[in-house]
């Protein structure tokens, strides 16, 4: 790592199991949203190992310098620059991308943003989609109504704690808002600290 760029821990956790899972999920597919890039580390690491298809990175404008920094660090040529994304304000078509996507990624979002913006991103997500467009989103979820494992289980009440319209999702949840969106549990994946990555096909 380059000295000195903002640095999340978080995104780097699972990243390899993570690209393991895109390069499995991603085949065929050729351009890529990314809702919520964060800092950008996690694009710096799979779009050059992801090198058939366009990384197409997004976050509120205030998270945009940072990405930049990532990305001048770490160039690839499948790697674009942030795209001003907020699901307050946004829609897909906002998003200025001449290319249509056909996967959808986003990281450790659900648990932040307020269940209004998870319907929201749902519904953006269902419209822009073409058929056998694939949504992928890697992060913690709870099942059956129970939390998975007891650091999850405190991860949630800070999340909370420090905004109470944030928290982990529960999985049945999500499965049920996608289908409202046209949007089918393809594929679960259980990742290492008690993460998970969901694969919808629309
Ligand atoms: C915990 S960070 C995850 C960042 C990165 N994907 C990762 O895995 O480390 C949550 C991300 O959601 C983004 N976010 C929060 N509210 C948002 C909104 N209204 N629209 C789009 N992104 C939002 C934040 O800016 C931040 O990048």
């Amino acid at each position: 790592m380059i000295a000195n760029l903002p640095f999340s821990q978080a995104c780097e956790n699972n990243k390899q199991a993570i690209l393991a899972v895109l390069e499995k999920e991603l085949v065929g597919h050729s351009h890529v949203l990314e809702v919520g890039s964060g800092t950008g580390q996690h694009s710096v690491y799979f779009a050059p190992r992801l090198a058939h298809l366009q990384w197409q990175t997004s976050d509120v404008s205030n998270n945009h310098q940072v990405i930049q920094a990532w990305h001048d660090s770490y160039p690839a040529p499948n790697l674009h620059p942030p795209l001003a994304f907020d699901l307050m304000t946004d829609t897909m078509s906002t998003s200025k991308s001449n290319q249509p996507y056909d996967a959808i990624f986003t990281a450790n979002t659900l648990h932040i943003i307020a269940w209004h913006l998870v319907e929201r991103l749902f519904e953006l997500v269902g419209e822009a989609l073409p058929l056998d467009g694939k949504l992928i989103i890697y992060g913690p979820f709870n099942e059956h109504g129970r939390y998975t494992s007891a650091s999850n289980q405190s991860f949630d009440l800070s999340l909370r704690q420090r905004d109470p319209n944030s928290g982990i999702r529960h999985k049945e949840d999500v499965v049920a808002l996608a289908k409202k969106h046209d949007l089918t549990l393809k594929n679960e994946y259980q990742l290492p600290a008690n993460n998970q990555i969901l694969v919808f096909k629309k």
